[in-house]
């Protein structure tokens, strides 16, 4: 591959989140996640499996360390179990799970690598889905003070804060499609979620700003994707442009403008939680980076199917991942541009990039030429856009090793590393011997 020069301070690094990793929810003192009880719900997740194990990352994570330190990441990107720290949501506080990821911190530091915390990677405690979850106004509070406690305890030596990973997910999955917990489908408690994660945000915003973090700078992780119409019909680009603002514009544009995108509004009327003068004071509180987490775009086309009434539209001449969606590395550049251009962020990173293929083992190895590819042809676009804007600092890709994929279960692996599941063995694919010679070849140049 062709060598780049890369800025020497760009934080080259691998994402993970805690139940998609961790295993074991429930040791030391930890409470229920909606994740646990989702799991354990049959019939929700494709291959029938459960959070329990996943990687056994819980007491693999020495040796998965280790693993990050060969390849030469610079950065890891994890998450932090809400349940595990609070075990209640709220209250008291589980010193036994502190002490975990205090260890975890720790070890990162020892072997150089920069550790990126995201507070709420979609693990709600179960306690506070009684009280409602993200339909209760007061989650803002609980929120924040979650992560007041991360911050006390862990800001002395992790200086990258994630508030929330990709808050239209949980909106999507969650509230409208139902195939996530707490599998609602309904529009206006999907405004009321959106409504309470932005403000959750800017409240944990806030925290941090209060408590001063010296070094310290956070952001949140926003998912987004091109969106296209697939033909020149009015409607057509009417409905690609309506998914655009649900999908890319909603929550941007509540923190960085603090209103909601004018299509939006005039579509869904009245079912939008209104915005008090306050909220918007609280959502707009100024942040440090957006992290973008780049997989895929749409190509769409009017249908009353769906809430958006829009239905998506397979590329003949396209590529697809085993989830499902186009390769299409130029909309990384694309929807940077659309950033930086819309609403000009101090720093981006890229807070996961990658994909899911039908990686198989011979002899002990796994040539995933595929995941390679796909990588390659991706930072291509990065690099690109790093020439043409100065504020692009980081890219992690996703994932540092197979793990649990949400409601597909075991079905998607999208790792660097190999995980057979049902040994815990770990084999370093060929795309994980790609970012280490690529990380080594264009490091301070
Ligand atoms: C993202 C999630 C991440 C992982 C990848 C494949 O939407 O943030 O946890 O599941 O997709």
């Amino acid at each position: 591959m062709k060598k780049y020069i890369f800025p020497t301070d760009f934080l080259w690094g691998v994402a993970t989140s805690a139940h998609q990793i961790e295993g074991l929810p429930l040791v030391d003192g930890c409470g229920k996640s909606i994740w646990y009880t989702f799991s354990h719900t049959p019939g929700n997740i494709k291959d029938g499996s459960t959070i329990d194990v996943a990687c056994n990352f819980y007491n693999m994570w020495k040796k998965d360390i280790l693993l990050m330190k060969y390849l030469g990441i610079k950065s890891y990107r994890f998450s932090i179990s809400w349940s595990r720290i609070l075990p209640h949501g709220f209250g008291k506080i589980n010193k036994k799970a502190i002490d975990f990821y205090n260890r975890i911190i720790d070890e990162l530091l020892k072997h150089g690598i920069i550790p990126m915390v995201t507070i709420y990677h979609w693990e709600l405690p179960v306690e506070l889905q009684y009280r409602g979850g993200w339909l209760n106004n007061e989650i803002a509070d609980w929120f924040a003070e979650y992560a007041f406690v991360l911050f006390k305890y862990f800001s002395d030596r992790v200086k990258l804060w994630i508030t929330i990973n990709e808050p239209i997910s949980i909106v999507l999955c969650g509230y409208i499609l139902g195939i996530h917990p707490p599998s609602m489908r309904d529009i206006n408690f999907a405004f009321r979620c959106v409504y309470n994660l932005v403000r959750a945000h800017g409240k944990a915003v806030g925290v941090f700003r209060e408590i001063g973090v010296k070094n310290g700078k956070i952001g949140i992780a926003v998912n987004c994707m091109p969106v296209f119409s697939a033909t020149k019909k009015k409607i057509d680009v009417k409905v690609a442009k309506r998914l655009h603002s649900f999908y890319n514009e909603l929550v941007l544009d509540l923190i960085f403008f603090g209103q909601y995108p004018e299509n939006i509004l005039k579509f869904f009327g009245e079912e939008i939680t209104p915005l008090s003068t306050e909220d918007r004071k609280i959502i707009t509180t100024p942040f440090d980076f957006v992290g973008l987490n780049y997989y895929t775009r749409a190509i769409v086309k009017y249908s009353t199917n769906n809430f958006l009434n829009c239905e998506y539209v397979k590329n003949k001449k396209g590529s697809y991942t085993k989830m499902g969606w186009e390769i299409y590395p130029k909309g990384l550049y694309e929807i940077l541009a659309w950033l930086n251009k819309n609403y000009n962020p101090k720093e981006i990173y890229i807070t996961e990039n990658g994909a899911s293929f039908d990686d198989r083992i011979v002899k002990d190895k796994v040539d995933d030429y595929k995941r390679v590819k796909f990588l390659k042809e991706h930072i291509k676009y990065l690099y690109k856009a790093i020439k043409d804007y100065n504020n692009i600092k980081g890219y992690y890709v996703w994932s540092l090793m197979d793990n649990y994929e949400w409601a597909e279960g075991f079905t998607q692996r999208f790792g660097l590393i190999y995980v057979d599941f049902n040994t815990q063995k770990r084999i370093i694919k060929k795309s994980g011997f790609w970012y280490r010679k690529f990380i080594i070849e264009n490091l301070n140049k």
